[in-house]
């Protein structure tokens, strides 16, 4: 298989993650936070240190701590729903937002009565910053939802920009760095977030099942999801202080070893060159393809990730993808990506979506080579070959 699919998670993983997570879990995969034996005191002690590795990797280390869920979508669950709100606060989200942002927030709508305001775009869907400066000032943002890159069109926004502007009235600043902690190089100071979320089986190259969250000195989350954590056990009530406060049932420490090894894997490694090299190569191969439409970041090179999205006129999206998988044994995700809002402008309702490319260090040229062969042979023929239930998609 060649997998172009590392947006939705990399794959594969460094060989010492794999190494990593067997031995810990032969060797030492007992319950963190818990027992005070000495096995479980090593794996407290693992979670401590991977904490201090994520803190030094965009160098947070006094500003922020790190606060552990197993999911990215947990996390962001629990930050919005941490948050106190009246009715009628204004939450503003970039139109890249993933649903992991968008639905707590339609729900929080729905049962607190706040509002969810898309920030602007301009003609080339970059975020207007001076449109965007006029909303706030007519409604004062409460909250400020951004992602760090589109899993849809691998745009690095203007997050810093956006939220200098949010601070201007005392918002709260969440970044979604869930394509871009390990990727992209950033310093937490810098950012001007107050919370960036993280996946650690994305651009950490982690396995799944461990996630969560940086939290800037002082930022109090209300709970939303309580439970055990070795910590005031005979407490009903949650321990005060973060981020024990939001961290309850056992933690994934085979998962928070695997992300140790990643992390000091990624140490010597510059992911953001490697993957811009690969993308810039993508984009020059996909461009000599007669009649491809291609969604990709606006500007200059700096703001493109690793992630492209392409259409076939005459072809759902979902097709093209099968068609690749089918006949060239190549992943790709075709559809909407659960990024709902940015198809809008995308303006692609008759493809249903688009195919993405997302890249990963694991890829080379010759892997965008055997794809860029694949797209100049797509044969309707084929699509015979191909399952209904396939070629109709999920996303
Ligand atoms: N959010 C993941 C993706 O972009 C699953 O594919």
């Amino acid at each position: 298989m060649i997998y172009l699919d590392n947006g939705a998670t990399t794959f594969p993983k460094p060989e010492v993650v794999y190494e990593r997570i067997d031995e810990f879990a032969r060797t030492q995969g007992v319950n963190a936070g818990r027992g005070a034996y000495k096995a479980a005191r090593e794996a407290t002690a693992m979670i401590k240190r991977v904490k201090d590795l994520l803190l030094s990797l965009i160098d947070a280390r006094e500003q922020a701590e790190v606060a552990f869920t197993p999911s990215v979508t947990v996390a962001l669950n629990m930050v919005l729903n941490g948050l106190e709100y009246q009715p009628g606060d204004v939450v503003y989200v970039s139109p890249y937002e993933h649903n992991a942002v968008l639905r707590p927030l339609h729900l929080l709508r729905k049962r607190q009565g706040i509002k969810v305001v898309e920030l602007p775009l301009k003609k080339d869907l970059s975020i207007d910053l001076d449109q965007t400066a006029k909303m706030f000032q007519q409604e004062p943002p409460k909250l400020v939802c951004v992602s760090a890159i589109s899993n849809v069109t691998g745009y690095v926004l203007p997050a810093r920009e956006i939220f200098l502007l949010a601070k201007e009235y005392d918002a709260v600043t969440l970044l979604d760095g869930a394509q871009a902690i390990g990727l992209l190089k950033i310093r937490f100071a810098q950012t001007k977030a107050d919370i960036i979320t993280f996946a650690g089986h994305k651009t950490l190259y982690a396995p799944f099942g461990i996630a969560g969250m940086y939290l800037k000195n002082g930022m109090d989350l209300e709970e939303f999801i309580v439970g055990g954590n070795g910590i005031q056990a005979e407490n009903p009530e949650m321990p005060r202080y973060m981020p024990a406060k939001l961290e309850s049932a056992s933690m994934d420490s085979v998962a928070i070893a695997g992300l140790e090894a990643s992390l000091t894997w990624l140490k010597r490694i510059n992911t953001w060159e490697y993957e811009r090299e690969l993308t810039e190569y993508l984009l020059q191969q996909l461009e000599n393809i007669p009649g491809l439409i291609i969604y990709r970041a606006p500007g200059d090179g700096e703001k493109q990730a690793g992630v492209i999205s392409i259409n076939l006129p005459g072809f759902r999206a979902n097709e093209v993808a099968a068609i690749l998988d089918y006949k060239y044994d190549i992943a790709v995700r075709a559809g909407h990506h659960c990024a709902g809002l940015i198809h809008n402008h995308l303006k692609n309702k008759e493809f249903d979506g688009t195919i993405r490319i997302s890249l990963g260090m694991f890829n080379s040229k010759e892997d965008i080579d055997q794809l860029i062969k694949g797209l100049k042979n797509i044969d309707r023929k084929l699509l015979k070959n191909i399952d209904n239930e396939i070629l109709r998609g999920n996303c």
